[in-house]
């Protein structure tokens, strides 16, 4: 038997002032277009803004359906969108932030298993690790500097050969 550990390092700032101006750029961003998420049933509106490796840079907005599973998260339709306009180039950094209408939004979330699970794939497709910065609409942030580091164990594409 072997006893097998995971750990991963990642940075944690008091808030936004603290960050590179780039980051804080990103994140700012991302707080931004949370204006634009379609959240009419969760009221929990996500934004995500990304630089890419070809210095453009994307956002996503989660977008709601009343038949719920047809909804998607912030996260994915910034991924949707970077493939759709800049097919195969990388994502440098994305921030994620959101504004919860109903609660409090001053901290950071992670994201959901799907999108982790999506952003593993375009990560490795790409062949780019993806900076990930985490903060809701004021107070801590973290950095993590690469999002496989959030899904220990991945199934990819590799698994299917
Ligand atoms: N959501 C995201 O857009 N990203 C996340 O990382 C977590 C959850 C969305 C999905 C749904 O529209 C709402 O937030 C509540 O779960």
């Amino acid at each position: 038997m072997n006893n097998q550990v995971f750990r991963f390092d990642f940075k944690t700032y008091n808030s936004i002032e603290e960050l590179e101006e780039q980051d804080a750029y990103l994140l700012r961003e991302a707080r931004k277009v949370t204006e634009f998420a379609y959240a009419p049933y969760s009221n929990f509106r996500v934004g995500a803004f990304a630089k890419l490796v070809n210095g453009a840079t994307v956002s996503g907005t989660n977008q709601e359906n009343a038949a719920y599973p047809a909804g998607i998260c912030a996260e994915r339709t910034l991924m949707s969108t970077a493939s759709s306009l800049f097919p195969g180039v990388g994502i440098d950094t994305v921030a994620v932030s959101f504004n919860n209408i109903r609660g409090e939004s001053n901290r950071p979330v992670s994201p959901c298993g799907i999108c982790r699970q999506s952003f593993v794939e375009f990560q490795q497709r790409t062949k780019n690790p993806i900076r990930i910065i985490l903060s809701g609409m004021e107070g801590e942030v973290y950095v993590i500097e690469n999002v496989e580091n959030l899904l220990p164990l991945v199934f990819g594409a590799e698994d299917m050969k």
